[in-house]
């Protein structure tokens, strides 16, 4: 294979831009990083290599940075990224993989983002549709351009990007990256719960069992939020932070897809 694409999603939105960028690219295969982050001696064998995710509190989601501090890369030359965010900008992971990527005497050599709608409902509401399509008609064009640079394997980035003082968004994310786990503790099921086990099938990384019919959570949680995001009846919760607030996932990538990731 000449690209391996890994990838996380939560709702959808990294999954479509790693799978559209796949069908451009010549001998890509996409993998989950939800299915193989807990395996042993995991090692890349594609001369280049993609990670796609989506932006957790200004830099990476903890599994994501997890998973690359452990593959061995050695047998890979061409790095690339592409950060899916509800329009925040933010280089901190640029840095944060190239860092990682230096322990392995790797380097990063080329980075993208693409504005997707918001998914972070314990923090802001969704967007209306009609931004949605804007975002995925731009994020078409984009693809279309990140493809062209990573069939040349071209290079994006300076050294400038990565020395800039970014401690600020360092710190948020740590600290995410060090609690994460222990957030679920804000999730409930509310009366309306049917206990269909929807949450618990999505759940990329198992964190939810059904206990008498109701959904309990684990802490080991990611906050990617695909739980609150397609449950079908709106009844879960993060404290009373979503009581009010709509439910998102990629319009084109379906709950069987996101269930079928970890298997
Ligand atoms: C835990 C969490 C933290 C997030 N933090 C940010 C952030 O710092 N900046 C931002 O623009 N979007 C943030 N978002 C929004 C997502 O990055 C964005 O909606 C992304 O496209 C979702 O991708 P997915 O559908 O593949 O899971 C966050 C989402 C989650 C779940």
């Amino acid at each position: 294979m000449q690209t391996t694409i890994y990838y996380f999603t939560g709702t959808g939105n990294s999954l479509k831009i790693a799978r559209d960028l796949a069908q451009k690219l010549e001998e890509c295969e996409l993998i989950p990083i939800v299915k193989v982050w807990q395996t042993e001696d995991l090692e890349s064998t594609s001369e280049k290599i993609g990670f796609i995710f989506p932006l957790y509190y200004s830099g990476l989601p903890k599994i994501v940075y997890d998973f690359i501090n452990k593959i061995d890369l050695s047998k890979s030359n061409y790095f690339f990224t592409v950060v899916t965010s509800a329009e925040d900008i933010n280089d901190l992971p640029l840095q944060q993989l190239e860092k990682i990527l230096k322990t392995k005497g790797k380097t990063l050599s080329a980075g993208f983002f693409i504005n997707m709608p918001n998914n972070f409902i314990i923090g802001f509401n969704i967007h209306s549709e009609e931004r949605q399509k804007r975002f995925f008609e731009n994020a078409i064009n984009q693809v279309e351009k990140i493809s062209e640079i990573i069939k040349d394997k071209k290079e994006n980035l300076t050294q400038d990007l990565f020395e800039k003082n970014l401690s600020k968004s360092e710190e948020i994310n740590q600290t995410f990256r060090d609690e994460v786990y222990e957030y679920d503790k804000s999730f409930y099921a509310d009366d309306n719960c049917n206990s269909c086990g929807i949450c618990e099938k999505t759940c990329p990384v198992s964190n939810i069992i059904l206990v008498e019919g109701i959904p309990q959570w684990q802490h080991k949680c990611q906050l990617c939020l695909a739980c609150i995001n397609f449950c079908p009846e709106k009844s879960i919760q993060f404290d009373k932070k979503t009581l009010k607030t709509g439910r998102y996932h990629h319009p084109e990538i379906t709950l069987q897809e996101i269930i079928n990731q970890k298997k």
